[in-house]
């Protein structure tokens, strides 16, 4: 089979390579899947470059988390799955249900991830896909779908008639926006570009604020809230938002800590959130049992995640380079 992996100790983009491997074998409780389309988050840059949270890949490793395919064969003893189900594989191994106890192992590093043509999952690390997507669209769901659906649905418990704001008009935001929107809630978005804010009211953003023209924009959103500011931020810059984030929003709210976009050194005063009686929840992508319910919600809402762009498998690096670029609304995929 082909497969791309990250050299051991990768830093750039010139340490993709696609090779030839012997076909993968499942063993007892393994599915043998091969995959059709895989997508990139903002973590995988980071895992290219050795910027991640764990340093440098520190073997040759197939990269990327998310992406789905078609079962072609299971070893002994699977019971959840058969060949011709079309699947995608959860983000960490082994998390099937409750908190995020202990270290998790995540896919695309340090365990190999699933830019290949063939990759085997552990049964009970594998969700059935919605029946109405497409497996691009089923790509996007492992870390970037179910982390948005933690923070609007598990953590922030986001009812009708509640307000949202969503930062960027990436892969996580999106799914933020898709999965408000279906809970009945109003969504008001960040971004760098009037362009994209207007595609994203396409999607049921009510109000947007270009985060360059208006920096102070948590001031903003108390004005377009009239003073009372907002129920829930799903909050993916980190350290250089979150004190505008505190301000935006409204007494008794919640924040869902997600992201490091603008950096992950900071010296955020907590006082404006201790003042509003406001809570914060980190959110760490998810578990199986949240894969599960998120795409029954998925089937049954009509949801279909937003991609940007689909590139061949033969062209893995300009995706990547396209991810980076800035450019970006929503997800951006690989067609295996
Ligand atoms: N905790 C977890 O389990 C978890 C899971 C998934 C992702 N994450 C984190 O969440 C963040 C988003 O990931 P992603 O894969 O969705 O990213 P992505 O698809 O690459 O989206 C990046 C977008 O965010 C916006 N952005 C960049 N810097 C910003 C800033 N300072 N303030 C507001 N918006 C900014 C830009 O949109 P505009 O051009 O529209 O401004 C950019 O296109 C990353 O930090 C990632 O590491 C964490």
């Amino acid at each position: 089979m082909k497969a791309y992996i990250l050299q051991k100790d990768s830093q750039s983009l010139d340490n993709l390579c696609l090779i030839e491997r012997p076909d993968p074998v499942p063993g007892p409780g393994q599915l043998l899947v091969r995959m059709r389309a895989a997508s990139i988050n903002y973590r995988d840059q980071a895992i290219v470059t050795g910027g991640y949270f764990g340093g440098r890949v520190k073997r040759d490793t197939i990269p990327l988390s998310d992406g789905a395919g078609e079962v072609v064969a299971v070893g002994p003893g699977v019971s959840r799955f058969k060949v011709g189900d079309r699947v995608a594989g959860t983000f960490f191994l082994g998390w099937v249900d409750g908190p995020p106890v202990g270290r998790r192992t995540a896919r695309g590093a340090p365990a190999d991830g699933v830019l290949a043509e063939l990759v085997v999952l552990d049964e009970i690390d594998a969700v059935a896909l919605p029946p109405h997507l497409s497996f691009e669209e089923g790509a996007c769901l492992p870390c970037a779908g179910l982390t948005a659906w933690h923070a609007v649905v598990e953590a922030c418990r986001v009812r009708p008639g509640d307000t949202v704001l969503i930062q960027g008009t990436g892969g996580v935001s999106l799914f933020a926006l898709q999965f408000a929107r279906a809970s009945g809630a109003r969504v008001i978005g960040i971004s760098s570009s009037d362009e994209k804010l207007e595609r994203a009211r396409r999607l049921g953003l009510e109000t947007g604020i270009n985060y360059r023209r208006t920096p102070e924009w948590g001031d903003e959103v108390q004005k377009l809230t009239g003073g009372r500011g907002v129920d829930h931020v799903i909050e993916v810059g980190g350290a250089g938002t979150l004190a505008r984030s505190m301000q935006a929003l409204a007494f008794g709210g919640r924040i869902a800590l997600i992201g490091v976009l603008s950096g992950h050194q900071g010296d955020t005063n907590p006082h404006p959130l201790v003042m509003k009686g406001g809570s914060m929840h980190g959110v760490v992508v998810g578990n199986r049992a949240m894969f599960e319910r998120m795409n029954r919600a998925i089937e049954i809402n009509g949801i279909r995640p937003v991609i940007d762009r689909v590139f061949p498998f033969a062209e893995a690096r300009a995706a990547y380079e396209y991810q980076q670029s800035g450019a970006l609304f929503g997800k951006v995929v690989i067609a295996i």
